[in-house]
């Protein structure tokens, strides 16, 4: 068996906000302190640790995969805060979302920078 990615750290200016704006994004409780990070716990035992970072915060991409009922939330909240949001990852398809694999599928910036994308489809390769 493949080994189970635990968790992975993600730079911020402010790692609460960073954290904070995933969280309230997919509708999960305020991200807890935990050391130098504040830590989001996602499904499948794997945790986001934000650590703040001084100098340029290097953008990661974080894909979550979530179910059509979640999507309709996490792209509700999106909505509604009036968040830019692309149906690509190179910014492209402004305020649209893609329906790949089947699913839906759009991609925003957090406020470091980091691409996040949700979609109701895994990536089907090959
Ligand atoms: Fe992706």
């Amino acid at each position: 068996m493949p080994a189970r990615l635990d968790h992975t750290i993600v730079h911020s200016r402010d790692r609460f906000a960073g954290a904070r704006f995933l969280a309230e994004l997919i509708g999960e409780p305020e991200p807890k302190p935990f050391g130098p990070f504040a830590s989001l716990p996602l499904a499948g035992g794997v945790t986001l640790d934000y650590l703040d970072a001084d100098g340029d915060i290097v953008p990661q991409h974080l894909a979550f995969l979530v179910s059509e009922e979640e999507f309709d939330g996490v792209f509700g909240r999106i909505t509604e805060r009036e968040l830019p949001y692309w149906a690509g990852p190179e910014r492209n398809g402004p305020q649209e979302i893609n329906h790949n694999f089947g699913g839906r599928g759009v991609y925003i910036e957090d406020p470091d920078g980091h691409s996040l994308e949700f979609i109701t489809h895994t990536y089907v390769i090959g």
